[in-house]
């Protein structure tokens, strides 16, 4: 995409790393890339889990021409208190000046997907990471147009979402991996390979390293963790 058509990355990235959660720079300029990559414009993105913004700025900033939806419920849980979460979120986007690109839909991914007939360029999934929440969430795939990007948060640092990439993603044959930046793994709508479908395998010990650091951090065993590498008290992303 030329460059007169949007900012630079570099440019807008302080402004979305302002924005509490738990996206990385890298997977953050994965989301952008993969929006200012579409061609023909505008950009059609669906972004379940935005949370307070951080990956939702990340795909609205990214040009002009994009038309994004933003789906959360926002719940109130222990971590997360809803409605201040949605304010925030708000408050974010039109601080950056996205807010006319981006929809909101409160509610649960499951029926935001109930009567949607409008073709995805863009999935962004990142929102309930247990199994049967990300095993239903990835049906959205299934709008996405041929050649499209599919990018999974936490696609091989959570139990939940692995599981349900292993069950429904490796066996099938509309999503051909495409590597990962941290644990964001990008997916393009296509017939997988022998190749893609082994490349997702090797990230298997990965994985497991992943859910190693985490148990030991729960249990407060930090200088255990870093002998496998991983530093600092946030869980592997
Ligand atoms: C890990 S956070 C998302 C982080 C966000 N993408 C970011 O970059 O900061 C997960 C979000 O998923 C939302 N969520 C929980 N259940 C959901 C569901 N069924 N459908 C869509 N979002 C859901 C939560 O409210 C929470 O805001």
């Amino acid at each position: 995409m030329p460059p007169e058509r949007g900012p630079a990355f570099a440019e807008v990235w302080p402004a979305v790393d302002a924005v509490g959660g738990w996206l990385t720079r890298d997977q953050a300029q994965l989301l952008w890339d993969a929006v200012r990559a579409v061609d023909p414009g505008p950009a059609r993105v669906l972004e379940i889990g935005s949370h307070r913004g951080r990956s939702t700025c990340a795909l609205a900033a990214a040009r002009p021409d994009v038309d994004v939806t933003a789906v959360d419920p926002f719940v109130t849980t222990r971590r997360y208190p809803g409605p201040s979460v949605r304010l925030g979120l708000e408050a974010t986007l039109e601080a950056l000046g996205v807010a006319d690109r981006v929809t909101v839909l409160p509610v649960p991914s499951a029926q935001a997907r109930r009567g949607w007939d409008r073709p995805l360029d863009v999935l962004h999934v990142d929102g309930k990471h247990d199994y049967w929440t990300v095993s239903d969430d990835l049906h959205w795939a299934d709008h996405v147009v041929a050649g499209g990007t599919v990018l999974v948060h936490d696609a091989f640092s959570s139990i939940g979402v692995t599981l349900a990439l292993l069950r429904h993603v490796l066996p099938g044959d509309r999503l051909a991996y495409r590597g990962r930046v941290g644990s964001m793994a990008r997916f393009v709508v296509a017939r997988p390979t022998t190749g893609d479908r082994a490349a997702m395998l090797r990230e298997l010990p990965w994985w497991g390293r992943n859910v190693v650091v985490k148990v030991l951090l729960r249990l407060r065993l930090r200088r255990v963790a870093a002998l496998l590498g991983h530093h600092g008290r946030d869980d592997p992303y």
